[in-house]
């Protein structure tokens, strides 16, 4: 038999939950894999409790359900078996005494105020806590476009996890001015509408190396550049050697920089044939 679809338990709950309609399919996909585990899924943001009936009944009795919020009343939720806190998502010693209670956890969901500062603050300390395998998922992120959330801005929530998007990317070969702090935990980051999805992995946060697969060569030349100029600075990039010591070496890194140099300005010159895109409309 087929399990229930999530959007039939939020239905079915016996308290209120309110959820855009749309959230279903994103957390079924994200969360599928994790019915029936003995995981540890907290939820920041109770409200009147519906979403924490509809996450026990999603993954199963196994799993271990605590539930966040700022309101002292979601303490009720503790007799129905939900493991609750009180405190604020913003503050960092909040996130310091909760992890330290409840040791790592499998699966966040920040469902909580939407203030930039709640969901930086809280996307900063989940993520050291999260088991490998695991995901930080934070909701409304909508909020980072409200005039009224102080946004847009450079310091939103958004804009931050662009910042990890730059740490994922740091793992590339040859790469690396872009590392940051979350690089060796956030595998991959998922967007939604409305919502962003961390995926947690240590164990596939490597560094990138090339590789060739040993089969056989019809030495085809790389048509990258189409431009003639390109194509020439690259080959003479290439061509220049590596190994030279003392002022040949010099000499060297000072041409690949010039080099370097006049294909950044080329490629900055193909702007304009592609620009008009990032408009709203044409
Ligand atoms: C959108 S409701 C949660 C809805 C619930 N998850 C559901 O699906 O029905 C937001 C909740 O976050 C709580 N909240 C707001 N600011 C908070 C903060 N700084 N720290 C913790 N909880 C907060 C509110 O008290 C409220 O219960």
């Amino acid at each position: 038999m087929t399990p229930p679809k999530l959007q039939q338990i939020y239905q079915d709950a016996p308290y209120l939950s309110i959820k855009y309609d749309t959230y279903f399919p994103v957390y079924e996909a994200l969360l599928a894999k994790y019915r029936g585990q003995s995981i540890t899924l907290v939820e920041v943001g109770i409200f009147n409790g519906g979403s924490l009936f509809m996450w026990r009944e999603f993954l199963g009795p196994e799993a271990r359900i605590i539930g966040v919020d700022l309101n002292p009343d979601a303490k009720e939720w503790e007799k129905h078996g939900f493991e609750i806190y009180i405190g604020d998502q913003g503050n960092e010693q909040f996130w310091k005494d909760f992890f330290r209670k409840t040791g790592p956890v499998d699966v966040v969901i920040d469902d909580g105020g939407h203030t930039n500062l709640q969901q930086v603050v809280t996307t900063h300390h989940a993520i050291p806590q999260i088991r490998d395998g695991g995901l930080l998922i934070v909701e409304d992120v909508h909020t980072n476009y409200f005039r009224e959330f102080g946004n847009p801005y450079k310091y939103s929530f958004l804009n931050f996890a662009f910042r990890i998007v730059d740490g994922i990317n740091s793992r590339a070969f040859a790469l690396r001015s872009s590392y940051t702090r979350y690089s060796s935990k956030v595998y991959s980051i998922s967007f939604f509408e409305s919502i962003v999805a961390f995926h947690i992995d240590s164990r596939l946060c490597v560094r990138s190396k090339p590789t060739a697969n040993g089969g056989r060569t019809r030495d085809a030349s790389d048509f990258r550049y189409q431009n003639v100029v390109q194509s020439a600075l690259s080959s003479f990039k290439t061509r220049l050697p590596t190994d030279r010591r003392g002022v040949m070496a010099v000499i060297c890194r000072g041409l690949r920089f010039l080099a370097d140099t006049a294909l950044f300005v080329l490629s900055r010159m193909e702007t304009v044939k592609y620009k008009r895109f990032f408009s709203k409309s044409d």
